[in-house]
C-alpha cells in the first residue's frame, strides 16, 4: 500500500438538489476506496435526484436530510449531530452544490440540515457547483460565489459541455477526479500556493516518423507531466501543456498544445516560452529521428537494411533561461544519481527529477512514481513510492522552494 493523504481522513459529502447529484455516489466510491470515512449529509430537494438508500449503503453510514433526524430524537442525551459533525470533519465537499445553497451560504442562513452544519464545521469546505448555463452565469451566483471565495470556502468551478437541458455551455459540475484531486490538494494544505505562477510542462513521448505509418517512439505514458498540469492548476498557477501523443486528458482550464515529434515539440517550447516562467520538461522526447521520412508505407519487399537516424535536437539545454525556473528529468536504468547530477549541471537547470527504473513503480506507464529531486545547490531529496498526483504535489513543493 501506497502512503495516500485521502486515506484516514474524515470527510462529509453534501449533497444538493441538482442532476449532477447522480455523480455523488462515484465520490463516496472514490473516497471510500481510497481509506476515507465518510458522512453524507443531503438537502431535501437532492433526494428527488438520487435516493439516501443508495448513499447509506455507499457510505455504511445514516445519511442525514432532516434538521431534526430521527436518530437524534431517539437519542437526548447525544449532543446535537450538527455540532459533532462540525467537529468530526476534516473536510467538508458540497457536491453538487446548487444556485440556492451556494446563495444560503453566502448569506448564512441555516433553514436546512445541510446548511445548518455548515457554520458549526472547523474544517474547509470545497463547493463543487453546478447550473444549466445561463444560471450558472448568473450575475448573483457569481457574486455569491466571489464572496464564498473571500470567506475562504474553496471552489471547484463547473466545466463547459453538455448539460442536462440540452444546452451545451458552462455549468456542468467538474469532473469527480477533479473534485477528488482538489479534496486532496486541500488536506494536504497546498492551495493557492502558485498563485498565477506561469507554468510550462512538457509531457509525453515524441514520435518520430519512418512512413506514414510506422514510427520510433518510447513507452511514456504522460501521466507525469499530466499530474503536474492538474496539480499546478489547482493550486493556482495560470498553466501551459505540451504533450506528445498520450491518451491521457488534462483539465479543461489548461491550455493543451498537442505535438507529435521532437522538432514539433521544440518549436511549441520555443513559442510559449516567453509566457512561462516556470518550465518542467517531464517529457521523454526522443534522441533520435529518422534521416528521412517515406513519403509513401515502406512495402515488405522493399524492407530496408538499416534506418539512418541523426541526433534531435535537445530542447532543453537549447532554451534561454534567463530570469526562468527550469526543471528536468532525468530517466535512468544505472548509476542513476551520478547520471543525473550530471544532466544537472550539462543543461543548466535549477533542478532535476530522478526516475530509476531500478525502483519497482517508478518511471513510465502505471500510476505510481518514486523519484529523487536534485537541485542545483546539491541538495537531495528522496521520496517514497505514491502516486503520481502526489509525486507532482511534491515536485511543485519542490520547486517553489527554490526561492
Ligand atoms: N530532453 C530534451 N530534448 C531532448 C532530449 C531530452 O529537452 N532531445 C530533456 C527531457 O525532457 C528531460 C531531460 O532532457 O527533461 C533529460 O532527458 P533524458 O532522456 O533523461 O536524457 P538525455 O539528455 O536524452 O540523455 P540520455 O538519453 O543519454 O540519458
Amino acid at each position: 500500500m501506497i502512503p495516500d493523504l485521502i486515506s484516514g481522513k474524515k470527510i462529509i459529502l453534501g449533497i444538493t438538489g441538482g442532476i449532477a447529484a447522480y455523480k455523488s455516489c462515484q465520490i463516496v466510491r472514490t473516497l471510500m476506496t481510497r481509506g476515507a470515512e465518510v458522512r453524507v449529509v443531503m438537502t431535501p430537494s437532492a433526494t428527488e435526484f438520487i435516493t439516501p438508500l443508495t448513499l447509506s449503503t455507499l457510505s455504511g453510514n445514516e445519511v442525514i436530510i432532516n434538521t431534526f433526524p430521527a436518530s437524534q430524537k431517539q437519542n437526548l442525551k447525544s449532543s446535537p449531530w450538527h455540532i459533532e459533525y462540525g467537529l468530526w470533519a476534516d473536510l467538508m465537499i458540497i457536491a453538487p452544490a446548487t444556485i440556492n445553497t451556494t446563495a444560503k451560504l453566502a448569506n448564512g442562513f441555516a433553514d436546512n440540515a445541510l446548511t445548518s452544519l455548515v457554520p458549526a464545521l472547523r474544517c474547509p469546505v470545497l463547493l463543487a457547483p453546478a447550473a444549466d448555463m445561463d444560471m450558472y452565469n448568473h450575475p448573483t451566483h457569481r457574486a455569491n460565489l466571489e464572496k464564498l471565495l473571500k470567506l475562504g470556502y474553496h471552489v471547484c468551478e463547473a466545466e463547459q459541455g453538455f448539460l442536462a437541458s440540452g444546452l451545451s455551455g458552462p455549468g456542468r459540475m467538474a469532473d469527480v477526479g477533479k473534485i477528488i484531486d482538489y479534496a486532496e490538494l486541500i488536506v494536504s494544505g497546498l492551495t493557492e500556493d502558485l498563485k498565477e505562477k506561469k507554468i510550462l510542462v512538457t509531457a509525453g513521448p515524441t514520435y518520430e516518423d519512418i512512413d506514414p505509418v510506422r514510427f520510433i517512439g518510447n513507452r511514456s505514458s504522460g501521466k507525469m507531466g499530466n499530474e503536474i498540469a492538474k496539480s499546478a492548476f489547482l493550486r493556482g498557477a495560470v498553466v501551459t501543456l505540451i504533450t506528445g501523443p498520450t491518451k491521457e486528458n488534462c483539465y479543461p482550464e489548461v491550455k493543451v498544445i498537442k505535438v507529435r515529434s521532437a522538432g514539433e515539440m521544440k518549436n511549441a517550447v520555443e513559442e510559449e516560452l516567453k509566457n512561462n516562467e516556470i518550465i518542467i520538461m517531464s517529457a521523454a522526447v526522443a534522441d533520435f529521428k529518422p534521416a528521412s521520412i517515406s513519403e509513401w508505407k515502406i512495402k515488405k519487399e522493399e524492407k530496408p537494411d538499416s534506418i539512418d537516424l541523426v541526433k534531435t535536437d535537445d530542447i532543453l539545454s537549447a532554451i534561454d533561461k534567463k530570469g526562468k525556473k527550469v526543471i528536468g528529468f532525468a530517466l535512468e536504468t544505472n548509476e542513476a544519481e551520478s547520471n543525473a547530477e550530471k544532466k544537472l549541471s550539462s543543461k543548466n537547470l535549477d533542478m532535476i527529477v530522478l526516475n530509476s527504473l531500478e525502483d519497482e513503480g517508478a518511471g513510465f506507464e502505471g500510476s505510481t512514481n518514486k523519484i529523487t529531486i536534485i537541485d542545483k545547490s546539491g541538495r537531495k531529496k528522496e521520496f517514497p513510492l505514491l502516486s503520481k498526483f502526489q509525486t507532482a504535489n511534491n515536485i511543485l513543493s519542490e520547486i517553489k522552494n527554490l526561492g
